[in-house]
């Protein structure tokens, strides 16, 4: 690999020329390499990670092309309480953020930036949120000092010497700083994942859109085009620019006779939002199909021809691993068959990777996530729950034709779900945009691992967004509320629960492919087809209403799995009053409104709603 100090000469812009040499003069790296984006570059940072411990090639017949990365175990997962939004104004951070004076940050900054790259390569990495030149695009650079992170990128973004031409001389881009914050002495001997243990920063300054990240190698810490600039920085600028960042999935569900209809869905982290992008409908549903256009972010901005448009920013999967399977995803495992990045998976003897739920019997001999020969009777897994893959988008067999159009898919309805044991029913359309603003606002998920916060707690998590959104949540909700009022043709908007259980603990909905029953209902309702009645929450489907046929799923069930408990909602209503006390000072007063109109409404309803008309009159 080439090692210059120098830039090429094809870099003419001056703003990222001086920024790279002050990140130069503050880090003190050994050399200064500029990311070129090309296959022979890709292949060479790849040698190097097998040559330097990071990564392991895996067999190149089971998985060509393909590596497993081990994290350092104190480095699995985004760090939430180590993550801040540093506005002028406290208030404009709001009080889900973590928020600390610009000024005072950037001395922090500064000071632990010093000298952080010694020993180490300084990368820049160039790349586009978007395909590049598209109106929905932005130019971001990353500089950072693991190769790791370079690799990755190259695989998420669109990255290299194409994205400094975009840029010109005089391009706008968003800078993102990253190290792992881990100087070497000279002579001192590399780890295979360098991080700080002790320090760890996930800095955003919206007002300048800049992103400064120090100490962790993992993930949305360090690949920062992906929570840190796509949703964290850009919804403030779509904020700004009237537009919408969005932890949203986007997918098309395409009949037998051709037509297609775009979604885009918000559920919080580690709810299946992989899965249900790239769902493969039961044999009964022949020639339906869905297609993929992403699986966690949308840009979603309006079109010239009146109706929402959206683009996936990135181009690559960064997956939850454990639980991916032949039976709950065939096309993620499709998808990374060959070219991906693996980290913190099991390693089989035979050099493939194995995670929990990948098949039903662990193979024999996995070596854990840490490197340590696996014994079954530890009651550990044998891959982190965290565990990831990271792989190219274009491998995806359910890719949408679309997935890279300039213009975006137009968006038809906006879908928001969390993993919920009780109260919520599988599907229910919102009255209306206020009403959907709230369902959003109030959206709630029993906790996973994709985050370090205790699991299996039910946490509010309003529109999917609470680590994700860069500005004051509350102001959030109040332009969620303007950018639907004031569009002719806003998407309609639906919550869905594929998680509730029965009094035994079992879940009555089956999910997975059997979802797109509820995908059809809710692009029906969008293109004006299906039926519903009303129920205290929202417009629900009849078990009439959805296509039954392949699935033996009793009525009695679907009724349960739909009904609406007075008591519950009560509760579930008083802890929603939590967020808006917490919300109160920027609250757009509409959801107090409307949440006094829930109330009211399940009153008037039976104290046990069912959504079986002549169930409910008896009830
Ligand atoms: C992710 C997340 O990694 O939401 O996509 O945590
Ligand atoms: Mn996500």
């Amino acid at each position: 690999m080439k090692t210059l100090k120098m830039s090429p000469s094809y870099v003419k812009n001056e703003r990222l020329l001086s920024w790279v040499s002050s990140m130069e003069e503050l880090c003190k790296p050994d050399l200064v390499y500029w990311c070129d984006g090309s296959d022979e570059e890709y292949d060479t940072i790849c040698r190097s990670l097998v040559a330097s411990g990071t990564f392991i090639a895996l067999n190149p017949e089971k998985r060509p092309n393909s590596f497993l990365s081990r994290s350092d175990p104190s480095d699995v997962a985004r760090v939430e309480d180590r993550t801040f939004i540093c506005s002028k104004d406290k208030a404009d951070a709001g009080p889900t953020n973590n928020w600390v004076e610009p000024n005072e940050m950037r001395g922090i900054l500064n000071k632990i930036f010093a000298g952080c790259m010694r020993g180490r390569t300084m990368y820049i990495i160039p790349f586009s949120m978007g395909p590049i030149g598209s109106p929905f695009s932005y130019i971001g650079m990353e500089i950072t000092d693991s190769a790791y992170v370079v690799a990755n990128m190259r695989i998420m973004t669109r990255m290299g010497r194409k994205v400094i031409e975009a840029l010109g001389e005089n391009g706008e881009f968003v800078p993102c700083m990253h190290s792992v914050g881990m100087p070497l002495e000279p002579g001192q001997k590399d780890v295979a994942w360098p991080c700080n243990k002790q320090t760890k920063y996930i800095v955003h300054f919206p007002e300048t859109r800049e992103i400064w990240s120090y100490g962790s190698g993992y993930g949305g810490n360090a690949l920062l085009g992906k929570k840190c600039f796509a949703l964290r920085i850009a919804s403030v600028i779509a904020r700004d620019q009237g537009w919408l960042a969005e932890h949203m999935l986007i997918l098309g569900l395409e009949s037998p006779s051709h037509e297609k209809t775009y979604v885009a869905a918000a559920f919080p982290s580690a709810c299946g939002k992989t899965n249900f992008a790239m769902l493969i409908p039961p044999e009964s549903f022949e020639g339906w199909k869905v297609t993929t256009v992403g699986d966690d972010i949308a840009w979603v901005r309006p079109g010239k021809d009146g109706q929402m448009r959206a683009i996936n920013p990135e181009s690559g999967f960064f997956g939850v691993a454990p639980g991916t399977s032949e039976k709950s995803n065939p096309n993620a495992m499709a998808t990374i068959r060959a070219n991906t990045i693996f980290t913190n998976c099991a390693l089989t003897p035979d050099g493939d990777i194995w995670w929990e739920g990948m098949t039903k019997n662990p193979p024999e001999g996995l070596i854990d996530w840490q490197g340590r020969p696996w014994d079954p009777a530890s009651g550990k897994p044998a891959a982190h729950p965290n565990a990831r893959f990271t792989a190219p988008i274009k491998q995806c067999p359910s890719i949408d034709s679309a997935w890279d159009s300039h213009e975006g898919v137009p968006i038809k309805a906006f879908i928001f779900g969390g993993r919920r044991s009780t109260v919520y029913p599988l599907v229910y359309q919102s009255f209306n945009w206020i009403y959907g603003v709230y369902l959003a606002a109030t959206l709630g998920s029993e906790t996973t691992a994709a985050a370090t916060s205790a699991i299996g707690l039910v946490r509010r998590d309003p529109f999917a967004m609470l680590p994700f959104c860069g500005y004051n949540m509350a102001s959030y909700f109040d332009y969620w509320l303007h950018v639907g009022l004031y569009n002719p043709n806003p998407p309609l908007i639906f919550g869905v629960n594929w998680f509730r259980k029965d009094a035994d603990g079992n879940f009555i909905w089956p999910g997975f492919g059997e979802n797109i029953r509820v995908l059809k209902w809710i692009v029906d309702r969008a293109n004006h087809k299906a039926n519903a009645i009303e129920s205290p929450i929202g417009w629900m489907p009849r078990y009439e209403d959805l296509n039954w046929e392949g699935l033996d799923f009793p009525k009695e069930r679907f009724i349960e799995l739909m009904s609406v408990d007075r008591e519950l909602w009560e509760n579930e209503i008083l802890s929603h009053e939590e967020l808006f006390v917490k919300l109160y000072e920027r609250l757009p007063k509409e959801l107090i409104f409307v949440r006094q109109l829930l109330l009211s409404g399940l009153w008037r309803a039976p104290e046990h709603w069912k959504s079986d008309t002549i169930d409910s009159t008896i009830n």
